[in-house]
């Protein structure tokens, strides 16, 4: 049980990668926050937590909404004395050709992905501070550094803002760091690559997202497309004890791309 009695909030965990955060958590002795603004998935996923033996209350909230956030966390403090682990996991893609990107959809994509890993760890930070422990774990993206090509093997391509957000949360990861460090806080960031979710779903339809998880197949040096378990094992870590001496770290889950 590596959580034992650890607080954890984990954003965008009605679903998909949250979802399988949350679940092994739990296995490893958390109590979890399923944060999320989805309030049907947050009740879903809470009761069957619960119905599987495990300890979990929701929190619904929007992270792109400060305000929210803020009220969000002050209220999970309050219920549960602490928060000892902070994912920042809830994320949207809205992959547009860059010619036609509009402004919109530009400012939803940096508003969820970037802003709401802002407001997250900025309003949890202090109470990690006073207490002079927390683990913070941000997700990127294997867009946050690498480029897909537009429209190739079931790839929507036109990735611009998600790819520029999630490249920017890897640096928020290390400066965040920096700043909490002494507090002994570490911050650190998990960059998956494909994994079936319903936002690779959302995103593609069902030919697509058959072609492309044949392209990544063949194009990782693993040669298969990842479990979820397989992605949670370097989250548990950064979020346990055994991640005192490591931070402002990101780690690629993504069974080795180099594209
Ligand atoms: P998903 O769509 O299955 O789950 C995202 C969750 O975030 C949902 O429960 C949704 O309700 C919640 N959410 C979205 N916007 C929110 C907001 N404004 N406030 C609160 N909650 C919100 O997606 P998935 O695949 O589980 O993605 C999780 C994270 O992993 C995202 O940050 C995504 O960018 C990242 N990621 C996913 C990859 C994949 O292959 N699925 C690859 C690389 C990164």
């Amino acid at each position: 049980m590596r959580l034992n009695d650890k607080v954890a909030v984990v954003t965008g965990s009605a679903s998909g990668i949250g979802r399988a955060i949350a679940d092994r958590f739990v296995a490893e002795g958390a109590t979890i926050v399923v944060a999320d603004f989805n309030a049907e998935g947050i009740e879903r996923t809470v009761e069957e937590i619960r119905a599987a033996g495990g300890t979990a209350t929701g929190q619904c909230f929007d992270v792109s909404d400060r305000e929210a956030v803020h009220d969000a966390t002050r209220q999970i403090v309050e219920r549960h004395g602490r928060i000892d682990i902070l994912v920042n996991n809830a994320g949207i893609s809205r992959y547009r050709p860059f010619a036609t990107m509009s402004s919109e959809d530009w400012d939803i994509v940096l508003a969820v992905d970037l802003k709401g890993v802002f407001f997250c760890a900025q309003a949890a930070a202090p109470y990690m501070v006073e207490r002079g422990y927390g683990r913070m774990i941000n997700i990127s993206s294997a867009l946050g550094t690498g480029a897909t090509p537009h429209g190739t093997a079931g790839s929507p391509g036109g990735s611009s803002a998600y790819a520029a957000a999630k490249a920017a949360v890897i640096m928020l990861t290390k400066t965040l760091a920096r700043e909490v460090g002494p507090a002994n806080v570490t911050v650190n960031c998990v960059a998956p690559g494909t994994f079936l979710t319903p936002m690779s779903a959302t995103t593609r339809t069902p030919e697509q997202v058959q072609e492309h998880l044949d392209h990544r197949k063949k194009t990782v040096v693993l040669n298969r497309i990842g479990s979820l378990d397989e992605l949670v094992a370097p989250i548990l870590f950064f979020a346990s004890d055994d991640c005192s001496y490591v931070t402002g770290h990101t780690i690629h889950v993504d069974g080795g791309r180099f594209d």
